[in-house]
């Protein structure tokens, strides 16, 4: 069913203060991997801080692992591991220290510890008796991952994991993260790297101004967008008057060889399109299309709604 249920979400942090969030609804299916997406003070750290038990909620219900929050926070702790946004470590312990006071803290039992495969997975040996401030960064929010993982949760939250992180631990990252989801976990996840999401995730979620305006498996949104780009190198000069014999299409000069056609490949199809063209005398020489990515759907949904 649902790893996490929240219904009718509002919050206010401070009286008279601008609303953070307004009335979200949002329920993540067991299993999948949830994207929550949205420009900077959306409000998706709020939600996240919220299922966190960081920020006490203004008004509405959140179930995580079918337990409402207001009924038993701390058994929901137990279901969700949160690695927070905000670089926070215990300067106190090295990198395994940390590890291991987590695991005990959840009451994880020796035999049962993944110290030592969490720290690979994420990298960590070399720095496995490094104190935190010794590390950079990046290695930090290693950590806060790796912190997150010590209790083996059902349901993973990233909140922004990949800010700051070199392309090599990105990819090795999301190799863990996919394979953890493929064993069954949950993973809702923000970032800000929109390719990823598009990658990784089975769902998405946008919000703007603490509401959520659109949610659904990442296919169909990657349709909301139905035109497409046709890009045309010509062996020679393409005439400028090119744009009005084509009135059912948009079409922009590159340059003085190349043009670009955006069409809605429901309506025309590209043979029709090049049909034309070659009735022009363009000597065609290459061609490419290209489709709408998440991040053109992403700013049509936030500059829209
Ligand atoms: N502790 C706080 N006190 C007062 N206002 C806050 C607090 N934390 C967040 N806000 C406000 O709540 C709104 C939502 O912030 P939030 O951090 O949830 O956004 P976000 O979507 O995570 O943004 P980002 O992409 O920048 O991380 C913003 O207007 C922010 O200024
Ligand atoms: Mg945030």
């Amino acid at each position: 069913m649902f790893a996490i249920e929240i219904n009718k979400l509002g919050k206010t942090y401070k009286k008279g203060a601008k609303v953070a969030l307004k009335s979200v609804d949002l329920k993540i299916k067991k299993g999948s991997f949830f994207g929550l997406l949205g420009p900077n003070g959306a409000g998706k750290s709020t939600i996240i801080n919220i299922l966190a038990g960081l920020v006490n909620k203004s008004s509405g219900t959140v179930k995580i692992g079918g337990i409402d929050i207001d009924e038993n926070q701390q058994a929901t702790k137990f279901k969700i591991g949160i690695v927070p946004q905000e670089l926070v470590i215990d300067p106190f312990f090295n990198v395994r220290e940390t590890l291991e006071i987590y695991a005990g803290y959840f009451g994880v039992r020796k035999a049962d510890r993944r110290t030592d495969e969490i720290i690979k997975a994420l990298g960590l040996q070399d720095k496995a008796t490094a104190t935190p401030r010794s590390l950079s960064g990046g290695m930090r929010r290693r950590l806060l991952v790796a912190k997150a993982l010590v209790h083996n949760p059902e349901i993973l939250v990233l909140d922004e994991p990949t800010a700051g992180v070199d392309v090599e631990l990105r990819n090795q990252l999301w190799d863990y993260v996919r394979k953890l989801n493929q064993a069954g976990t949950t993973i809702l996840l923000t970032t800000h790297y929109l390719e990823e999401a598009e990658k990784l995730c089975d769902e998405i979620a946008v919000i703007n101004h603490g509401q959520v305006i659109a949610n659904d498996r990442t296919e169909n949104l990657m349709k909301l967008l139905s035109s497409k780009e046709l890009i045309i190198d010509a062996a020679d000069e393409i005439s400028s008057d090119m744009a009005s014999l084509l009135p059912s299409l948009t079409t922009k000069l590159l340059a003085k060889d190349k043009i670009s056609i955006t069409y809605d490949p429901t309506k025309i199809e590209v043979a029709e399109i090049l049909r034309i063209v070659a009735g022009e005398k363009i000597c065609i020489k290459d061609i490419s299309t290209r489709q709408p990515d998440l991040e053109q759907i992403f700013r049509h949904l936030v500059a829209t709604k």
